[in-house]
């Protein structure tokens, strides 16, 4: 058996500069943790963009030297290359088109050049480091091109896609002007997976629609190779989540938090800054809450982080800008001298703090537009760990296939959603102990490490069914 080598955009590490010095910090990222017990056996690595702009090949040296001691090998992106592959073309096209927002594609094509020179250097760094009898599992729509380009150069090589965000129905997908060499880079790989069987379906039939591949069931035939088309929907480390619910330094931030909010009701709300998390819905419909049901006034606090990302894309500052002004236009209208109904943070936090507002919001909101999972959902299931507490979840993320306990909504009916946060808030106790039990008893069987056996084996199957069909 080879080494198993992980691709994504992003290294699992933080690098900070802190008194001249650089420092790493492993990220928190469900990624992160679900592949840690991976990438850190044996020979195995991991090799991605340190998330920096290193800009000396001194800088560069040091940091390769850093990361080696983790087993993770850095790529280096150019400023052009982070403008236009990582937020030109990832970000200002596949992300808006992935989540059915069409309109806010920009298809640039020089951002197209540089998309598939930075995929070949993905490739380039994958294939230095190759031997025989590796497996390579690449992560995410950043990435798309580099199993096909792998392919090219090495026929027989085992390569596994996982796509971490929706696979947008074909009708929205052959939008993209570059939609066969899309597609041609993915087949690249053995197996492809996704979150859900909808994914699945919307990916074969984009696939057959758009290249001369047949599909049998889930089974494509491209040039002779069997390529499988799976669902696979993430899990998240549950004990990790359980246990942080009782850890000393949490138990105080919660502690704290309850004091500071006394007999209020907590509605949490956390999110990276994205268009697609339906954050300006949720404003809307906790504004409508305020406004038809007066009963709730000084009686309950939307408790909302917002975690910067992305901010040098256009969209997303005039995101920020619009959250700001709907979130002041609320306090304004409804606040009084001793109560204010939101509390807004625009702040990543550490994941003490994180568990600690999951353990105390009687409600956790997640309301996105479009989510290929959403782990939030499913961090907020795992921290409860008396069975209390009420989710209320969009349809139209991933997780809501496997949540179905949780109050499911259209994120786009803000009566549904207030009318969701009614039930919630007066949900009787047995009747909440018995959904949060379901829903826990999912997250904690189908956890990351499942996720990773399963779709690990399922590489060693699809080797197997192309031995066969020789
Ligand atoms: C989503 C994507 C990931 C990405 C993450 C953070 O979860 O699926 O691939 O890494 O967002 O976004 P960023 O652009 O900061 O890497």
């Amino acid at each position: 058996m080879g080494k198993t080598i992980i691709v994504s955009n992003r290294l699992p590490v933080k690098i900070n500069e802190e008194n001249g010095q650089l420092v790493f910090t492993p990220s928190e990222g469900g990624l992160a943790t679900g592949l840690g017990s991976i990438y850190k056996e044996g020979d195995n690595i991991w090799i991605g963009w340190p998330g920096t702009t290193a800009e000396t090949e001194q800088i560069q040296i040091d940091i390769t030297e850093k990361l080696k001691e983790l087993s993770l090998i850095p790529v280096f992106l150019r400023k052009e290359e982070v403008k236009r592959y990582y937020e030109g073309f990832s970000n200002e096209v596949l992300w808006p088109i992935f989540h059915y927002l069409s309109t806010y594609a920009n298809y640039d094509y020089h951002n197209w050049l540089s998309y598939v020179q930075v995929n070949q250097k993905f490739a380039d760094a994958i294939l230095k480091q190759l031997n025989p009898g590796d497996t390579i599992w690449v992560h995410d729509y950043q990435l798309l091109l580099v199993p096909g380009l792998i392919r090219q150069q090495q026929p027989q090589v085992s390569i596994a896609y996982f796509n971490h965000i929706p696979f947008p129905s074909q009708e929205l997908f052959r939008l993209i002007p570059w939609r066969k060499e899309l597609l041609m880079g993915m087949l690249g790989a053995d197996l492809l997976g996704f979150h859900t069987f909808d994914d699945v379906r919307h990916f074969l039939s984009a696939a057959t629609h758009l290249l001369p591949v047949q599909a049998d069931a889930n089974r494509l035939r491209v040039e002779n190779r069997i390529v499988l088309a799976e669902p696979f929907p993430m899990g998240i480390d549950s004990d990790k989540f359980s246990n942080l619910s009782k850890d000393p330094t949490v138990i105080q931030h919660i502690q704290n938090f309850k004091k500071n909010f006394a007999d209020k009701k907590i509605v949490l709300s956390i999110d990276r800054l994205d268009y697609s998390k339906g954050i300006i819905e949720r404003l809307n419909a906790f504004e409508l809450l305020l406004e038809k049901n007066p009963e709730y006034l000084e009686k309950i606090i939307l408790y909302m982080v917002v975690v910067p990302s992305r901010d040098s894309v256009p969209q997303y500052k005039l995101l920020k800008d619009e959250i700001d002004r709907l979130v002041g236009n609320i306090i304004a209208r409804f606040r009084t001298f001793q109560w204010s109904p939101i509390a807004y943070f625009y702040h990543g936090y550490p994941i003490e703090i994180i568990s600690a507002l999951y353990n105390v919001a009687d409600v956790c909101l997640v309301t996105p537009m479009r989510d290929g999972m959403n782990l939030v959902s499913k961090e907020y299931v795992a921290s409860r760990n008396d069975n209390t507490g009420v989710l209320i979840l969009s349809e139209m993320a991933g997780a809501s296939k496997e949540l179905n306990d949780a109050l499911l909504v259209n994120p786009n009916n803000i009566s549904e959603i207030r009318k969701a946060l009614v039930s919630a808030l007066n949900m009787p106790e047995d009747e909440m102990q018995d959904r949060m039990k379901a829903m826990r008893a999912v997250v904690f069987k189908f956890n990351i490490k499942h996720w990773v056996k399963i779709f690990m084996a399922r590489i060693e199957d699809v080797k197997q069914m192309q031995r066969d069909s020789r």
